[in-house]
């Protein structure tokens, strides 16, 4: 299933990549170029998302079985799809959502060794086959995302975080695996190198933006009138 009438922009990348920091800026960009923006998260975004964020993250919880990871992440999702996103773009909004689908691929799949199939599966099912119209992945050194991570996230917060500092494989395999994917669908991804001033990133991100949406939405569904 396409977007109905609205667009569908995931931002996506390992820890540290600056996909919050972006996703703000490029909502205020957006508002500025008169459209009607909603700016959304996974996990979370809905209550029970947010609650189900809190377990997934919360160190106390330790190593959690990858399967439960996928459940959790998926009934988060089928809340945040029903409730938030697919609300907004039957309004006609541009959606832009911090992680969707291609991170239960990249973490529970290529990290934690979940069959792809079962992952597509699920996704499809939670998702009701909605897919993003165009995604960027941020990319950045997996030893300096972490590293940005863990000065900014608080410590309630650093499940992942904290089996990333000891299994060092982990996070190169979850970024090899969001590679993957972009060059499978490089259509959809458009790969963006956060390793560079945050400026520099921000004026790539812009020129993917006009290029993307404004240059060809410009009137129709998204823009206020
Ligand atoms: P973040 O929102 O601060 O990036 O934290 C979310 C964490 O959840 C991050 O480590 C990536 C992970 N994640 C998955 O493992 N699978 C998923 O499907 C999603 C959406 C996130």
């Amino acid at each position: 299933m396409n977007t109905p009438h609205g667009y569908f922009l995931t931002l996506e990348g390992i820890e540290g990549s600056g996909k919050t920091s972006h996703a703000r800026r490029i909502e205020a960009f957006l508002v500025q170029e008169g459209c009607q923006v909603l700016l959304t998260q996974e996990p979370g975004g809905t209550r029970a998302g947010e609650q189900i964020r809190r377990i997934l993250l919360n160190p106390a919880h330790g190593e959690l079985d990858p399967f439960t990871e996928v459940f959790l992440f998926q009934a988060a999702r089928r809340e945040h799809v029903k409730q938030v996103i697919q609300p907004a773009l039957h309004a006609g909004k541009i959606v832009i959502c911090v992680r969707f689908t291609d991170s239960t691929i990249a973490y529970q799949g290529y990290g934690r060794g979940v069959e792809n199939e079962f992952l597509v599966h699920l996704n499809r099912v939670a998702s009701g086959g909605l897919n993003p119209d165009c995604t960027i992945f941020l990319d950045v050194d997996p030893e300096e995302g972490l590293r940005r991570s863990m000065a900014k996230t608080s410590a309630d917060e650093q499940r992942f975080e904290q089996e990333f500092q000891i299994k060092s494989d982990l996070l190169k395999r979850i970024r090899e695996g969001f590679l993957h994917l972009a060059r499978e669908e490089d259509n959809r991804f458009v790969v963006i190198s956060s390793m560079r001033p945050r400026e520099i990133v921000f004026e790539e991100i812009k020129e993917t933006l006009r290029r993307k949406i404004l240059s060809t939405r410009k009137g129709k569904l998204g823009w206020k009138a």
